[in-house]
């Protein structure tokens, strides 16, 4: 970590004297890291501008994912939402921050039933009765990102898959509950670990969610089976996704040889995933995109 002197200008862009601002925020930092912790550089925590930024980002997103909501239902195309998605983003400002990503070809992620996450949304995949989908959307709004992803139940969905739905849900809640300033990922981790395998389900091992804000995916990695105490620790400033893949059955996962992006279960058992985004706060945290 580099400091600044004591009577420098702090790092944070605060303009106040080092010794006036973060100096013992450092220090903990220091001490937390001298433990044998995974601690975040500086360049990871987002200033009070960078948050009001990505903030103005995430509304795009949560109004992309409020109207796919409102008009997703049978009898559509996946290309159909990836339409809607790029013309709301584009007509707010904003760019979808998945079309070309890495070669990705469309703007939005759409994934059904036993597919894990990014699905090619497509003229030929046409939405039916009973389905279960994911839609996963990310905003870039002038170079600051926003990433959120919700479940949608089509017409009349089996018990089942509604309840694998419903758990995958309340399972950020748990993992919510394991996000406080100066904690672990790995605490909020194994809150949503513990609780989805009280539920019978599992947690895919390889897939993880990401810091965010600056980039589409920064620093950390963030996974969903590491256990309390252990991975980064959760330094205010910090931003995040939580978006664990829950699968009904085994927690395997293969690639799409074909399009090289679509994860699919190992076992053919459906798979649910939500997505928020959160600021960890000096007491406790905020989800900026849901
Ligand atoms: N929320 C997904 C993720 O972070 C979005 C992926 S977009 C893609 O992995 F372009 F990478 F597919
Ligand atoms: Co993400």
């Amino acid at each position: 970590m580099k400091k600044p002197g004591r009577n420098d200008a702090c790092w944070c862009g605060s303009g106040k004297k080092y010794k006036k601002c973060h100096i013992d925020f450092d220090e903990r930092i220091e001490e937390i890291e001298a433990a044998g912790h995974i601690v975040p550089d500086h360049s990871l925590l987002k200033t009070p501008e960078q948050i009001e930024k990505i903030k103005e980002s995430a509304k795009i997103n949560i109004a992309v994912l409020d109207y796919v909501a409102e008009h997703i239902r049978a009898g559509i195309s996946t290309a159909e939402i990836d339409r809607w998605v790029n013309e709301i983003t584009t007509k707010m400002g904003g760019i979808p921050a998945p079309l070309n990503y890495e070669g990705f070809p469309k703007s939005v992620c759409t994934s059904i039933n036993d597919e894990v996450c990014h699905g090619i949304p497509s003229e030929d995949i046409v939405l039916k009765d009973g389905d279960i989908v994911n839609v996963d959307v990310s905003t870039n709004l002038n170079g600051y990102y926003s990433d959120s992803s919700r479940m949608f139940l089509i017409g009349d969905v089996s018990e089942d898959k509604r309840r694998l739905v419903e758990v995958a849900k309340q399972s950020l809640q748990e993992g919510l509950k394991a996000v406080k300033p100066w904690g672990f990922l790995g605490d909020m981790a194994q809150a949503i670990n513990d609780y989805i395998k009280a539920n019978g389900y599992s947690v895919v091992r390889e897939v993880g969610g990401h810091g965010i804000g600056l980039e589409f995916h920064e620093e950390p990695w963030v996974s969903y089976v590491t256990e309390k105490g252990t991975e980064m620790c959760m330094v205010p400033g910090l931003c995040f996704t939580i978006e664990p893949m829950i699968n009904m059955g085994k927690p395997e996962i293969f690639v799409d040889e074909e399009n090289g992006w679509t994860i699919y279960t190992e076992d053919g058992t459906p798979s649910a995933q939500w997505e928020i985004q959160v600021l960890v706060t000096e007491d406790g945290y905020e989800i900026i995109s849901y």
